[in-house]
């Protein structure tokens, strides 16, 4: 659904649970933003922990969505997730021992990265699987 995507039809896959996903995951990432100018440590590992679980819930729904199509990019796809997932726990890690503190500029580091791969990847990954159902029918 065009309405769920962000920036109109760049950033958009065409399967409507991602692409929605994709949406709340921004506007977290924009709340976050607003939030940390003023939270706690407390407050940060709250954030961080909610951050983290969205992306592996968001990750989860990826794969599984796309792992029947067999596509030849799909491991490139899957490491690009692991190697998120494995930076944001370090990070997690980091900020919980105070080796490292969550700024504006990690949020937007986040938010480049979540775009880049949303229209370098999810979005050729996803229209190559609406391809092959589009070929069935
Ligand atoms: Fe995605
Ligand atoms: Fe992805």
């Amino acid at each position: 659904m065009a309405s769920n995507c962000i920036n109109g039809k760049f950033l958009c896959t065409g399967f409507g649970l991602v692409d929605s996903q994709h949406n709340n995951f921004i506007k977290l990432l924009e709340r976050i933003r607003s939030q940390i100018p003023s939270a706690n440590k407390g407050e940060i590992d709250l954030i961080l922990d909610e951050l983290f679980l969205y992306s592996l819930y968001h990750f989860e729904t990826e794969e599984r969505l796309l792992e029947k199509y067999n596509l030849e990019s799909f491991p490139k796809h899957l490491e690009q997730h692991r190697e998120y997932t494995e930076k944001m726990e370090q990070f997690k890690i980091d900020c919980l021992l105070e080796k490292a503190e969550l700024t504006l500029e990690i949020i937007e580091f986040l938010e480049q990265w979540l775009i880049n791969h949303i229209k370098e990847t999810d979005v050729i990954d996803f229209q190559a699987a609406q391809k092959i159902d589009d070929a069935k029918m």
